[in-house]
């Protein structure tokens, strides 16, 4: 007799999954007729023995902050504290439907309502909904309330946004799927907006500028009040993306600098993990005008009880189902409350200080177009490393010592880039190991080029072709390759 580790596809229908509870006969009236199949689908045939191989062989094949450095600029990828696994999994959380009356939940939304708060207190702005699921939604969010205030005001002729050329990608992406158009305003050669070419944009058509801060440059605006004030003297809004808060968390606040819109990326600054796609957690803070427009429901405390309030007639309306991802937000929890003021603060001085040692060291071997102080990231160029040398030849090589590499090719005003961000939690020992890896790098690329070209050879596969593995990716369980 096989045992229930031996079954396969043959008896899984009776066998695995529990009976099927939707009457087989009447379905279609029940789900509509378009989301009942025809054929039965289409379950690989094999034991669970293979499929637990199959997977622990992909995970082992996988790189990941806990087996080292992950330097990706942007990015960022961030120590992920076990004990927020630990949190994130109390069954209390786990076992709350979404749906429950808000009588037998009052643990999580008051963890959200908490959590809410201390965002408030670190942004410095009155009011935060945790919503949005990722940094680019928390963006769309941002310029949905943009919209709907100025619809408010019937000011509709308030449909571009602003976006100095060193945003991040996600920027105008959001503000155009939001209606607005954009306008590109460039750098000055300090790496921060021109504040001449900010000026001669600004006018009654004008809804707002998005500021990365710091930029995608890894620099701060040192002009951000000057920026924002124009911004508003003009009628605008401005809008902070603050996905790398951990560069100023602690030391300084968006709202004191003018910000009326800053989403955070829990899934980066406050350790969530992050990659594959999610699930993350892109928090908006925002101003007292822009309060009332925010998603429903709105957690709120009434006395000493936690509530649902969606009764907010100028809301935007609801961004995601229910509250967003709460486990993400018991996560980011977690980690304030470990940290407390002192430990997020160490979190910035950290950040700007990793980056700076890597950002010195390095620029004597790689070329540092913006050469001043960083904050926590910062961009070199392959140009010049030696000839017919490319950023890919350089991050691929990096591989073959298994590290994995820095951002490339972005962001788009330096060429050939490579975008470093170490993340304030690396210690000096594997920041000095990185830097010395990549000097070795720069003098194989002079010595012998052909190790960067064919490189990774290390690896469990070479260079790919990237156009083809994004057009035709291959999702499925690959039982044949794999027979049991
Ligand atoms: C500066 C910046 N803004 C926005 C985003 C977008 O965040 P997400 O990937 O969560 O949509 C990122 C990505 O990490 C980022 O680095």
């Amino acid at each position: 007799m096989r045992t229930i580790f031996e079954r396969g596809a043959a008896e899984a229908a009776d066998g695995i999954f529990p009976a099927c509870d939707v009457p087989a006969k009447g379905a279609a009236a029940w789900l509509g007729a378009g989301l009942v199949r025809s054929k039965p689908p289409r379950i690989p045939n094999t034991s669970e023995t293979t499929v637990v191989r199959h997977y622990t062989r992909l995970c082992k094949l996988n790189y990941g902050v806990d087996d080292g450095i992950y330097p990706l600029g942007s990015c960022t990828m961030k120590y992920n504290p076990k004990v927020n696994e630990d949190t994130a999994a109390l069954p209390g959380f786990t076992d709350a439907h979404p749906g429950a009356d808000e009588r037998y939940v009052q643990g999580s939304l008051e963890l959200l309502y908490e959590l809410a708060r201390l965002l408030q207190g670190i942004a410095g702005l009155p009011a935060v909904t945790l919503q949005p699921v990722a940094g680019a939604h928390g963006e769309l969010t941002g310029m949905f309330l943009f919209r709907k205030y100025f619809e408010s005001r019937g000011e509709t002729r308030r449909t571009r946004i602003l976006l100095p050329d060193s945003a991040h990608g996600t920027n105008p992406a959001s503000a155009a799927v939001a209606g607005f158009s954009v306008t590109e305003i460039p750098s000055n050669a300090r790496g921060t907006v021109d504040l001449e070419a900010l000026r001669a944009q600004l006018n009654d058509t004008v809804a707002g500028i998005m500021l990365t801060v710091p930029n995608t440059l890894g620099i701060f605006e040192e002009n951000i009040l000057e920026v924002t004030r124009a911004v508003h003297e003009a009628g605008g809004l401005c809008y902070f993306d603050g996905a790398n808060l951990n560069s100023f968390i602690g030391r300084a606040r968006p709202g004191d600098m003018g910000a009326d819109v800053f989403h955070f990326n829990l899934h980066k600054t406050l350790s969530t993990p992050h990659g594959g796609g999610g699930p993350g957690a892109g928090a908006v803070a925002v101003s007292k005008p822009l309060v009332d427009f925010l998603p429903v429901p709105r957690v709120v405390k009434r006395r000493d009880r936690f509530a649902l309030d969606w009764d907010c007639p100028k809301s935007i309306g609801s961004v995601h189902s229910f509250f967003g991802n709460v486990l993400v937000a018991i996560k980011a929890y977690t980690y304030v409350l470990q940290l407390g003021d002192e430990g997020l603060r160490a979190v910035s001085d950290n950040a700007v200080l990793n980056a700076n040692y890597l950002q010195e060291r390095l620029k004597r071997t790689y070329v540092l177009p913006y050469d001043r102080l960083c904050k926590h990231e910062f961009v070199l160029t392959s140009e010049g490393l030696a000839k017919g040398v490319t950023t890919l030849d350089v991050a691929k090589r990096l591989i073959d010592y298994g590290i994995h590499p820095p951002t490339v090719y972005f962001p788009l005003i330096v060429h050939e880039a490579l975008m470093i961000e170490p993340t304030e939690t690396e210690s000096r020992e594997t920041l000095d190991r990185f830097a010395e890896i990549l000097e070795r790098i720069a003098a194989e690329a002079r010595e012998h080029p052909e190790l960067l070209h064919d490189a990774p050879t290390r690896a469990p596969v070479r260079r790919l072709d990237q156009t083809t593995a994004a057009r035709n990716p291959v999702f499925t369980f690959p039982f044949e390759a794999h027979p049991a």
